[in-house]
């Protein structure tokens, strides 16, 4: 048997882990952002009734056009989610993405309106393309949609009014009834924990109380699930985005880049002292556009009586 000496050895090893990491990050960039994955999950929701069981979400987040995501891939989302037979749409936020990363960091940090920070000269363009593409997801009962710090950096008037003509209603501290024969499901939006504003009384002000009517929150990020005024508004379920699963999840490492506090909000479906949260691990990625081991996500979530 021919034995190798430490020299060659060290060789063999710097070509082999850098093969390993140049297919790691080449199946990271090129296959698995476009390699959607359609969950199911069942959710438990107390004083469900029967005319709503088995109603169908469809949980679509962190789109982040802009960033890297084409319009041909944003029109195969619409394609799938147009099978998937929803009942109700709902958007958890992050529309869009920015370009050019230094500007944009440079606006967010400094707050600079002329850097582009809450109102950027492409934020018109990245709408445009979006939000109409969004719009032609088909179901039952319409789409409804919160927004994401994105939004609030790039432009939130913008995004209110593309999300206002192309019929998507936009929840901010606001709520919407959805009945199926005569029984109602009560959702409430809240505006970015980072940048917006949350106010679940005015949202649910003058509606049926929770113990008439389940009430569904729409946060766009998870960490409001840890927020007293979720627990106290009586809700079951929260539906949220803004982790990207973490977008990069390691074995024995897990999620090194999570932008929460709570790190059990990753993705899925987390139990909690008040109810259920579900966290979307989003269409798109952020900069940069890589993910491994955390497929895109088109979320469907089954209501069900306990
Ligand atoms: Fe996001």
């Amino acid at each position: 048997m021919t034995k190798i000496n430490r020299r060659e050895f060290l060789k063999i090893t710097l070509i082999t882990a850098s093969a390993a990491v140049l297919v790691t990050s080449g199946y990271g960039f090129m296959i698995e952002p476009s390699w959607i994955e359609i969950t199911h999950t069942s959710v438990p929701i107390p004083g469900l009734k029967p005319s709503l069981e088995g109603f169908r979400l469809v949980v679509i987040g962190d789109i982040h056009v802009g960033t890297w995501i084409s319009q041909s891939h944003l029109q195969n989302v619409v394609d799938l989610v147009n099978q998937l037979d929803a009942d109700l749409i709902v958007h958890t936020g992050d529309f869009v993405g920015m370009r050019k990363t230094i500007p944009y960091i440079m606006a967010k940090v400094t707050r600079d309106e002329s850097l582009g920070f809450g109102h950027s000269p492409e934020a018109e363009e990245l709408f445009s393309t979006c939000i109409p593409l969004v719009a032609k997801m088909k179901s039952k009962h319409g789409a409804i949609a919160v927004l994401g710090n994105h939004e609030y950096w790039v432009d939130p008037a913008a995004a209110r009014k593309y999300l206002r003509d192309y019929g998507i209603n936009l929840l901010e501290n606001k709520s919407q009834l959805v009945t199926v024969d005569g029984a109602s499901l009560n959702f409430a939006g809240v505006g970015d924990l980072w940048e917006g504003t949350q106010d679940l009384n005015s949202a649910f002000a003058g509606t049926p109380s929770p113990y008439e009517v389940p009430r569904i929150v729409i946060s766009h990020n998870p960490d409001f699930a840890d927020d007293p005024q979720v627990a106290r508004s009586g809700a079951v379920l929260m539906l949220s985005g803004h982790t990207h699963g973490g977008q990069v999840t390691l074995p024995g490492i897990g999620s090194p880049l999570l932008p929460i506090h709570n790190k059990r909000y990753a993705s899925g479906l987390v139990d909690t002292d008040w109810g259920y949260v579900y966290i979307s691990k989003g269409i798109g990625c952020t900069q940069p556009a890589i993910r491994i081991g955390t497929r895109p996500e088109i979320a469907v979530l089954e209501l069900t009586a306990p």
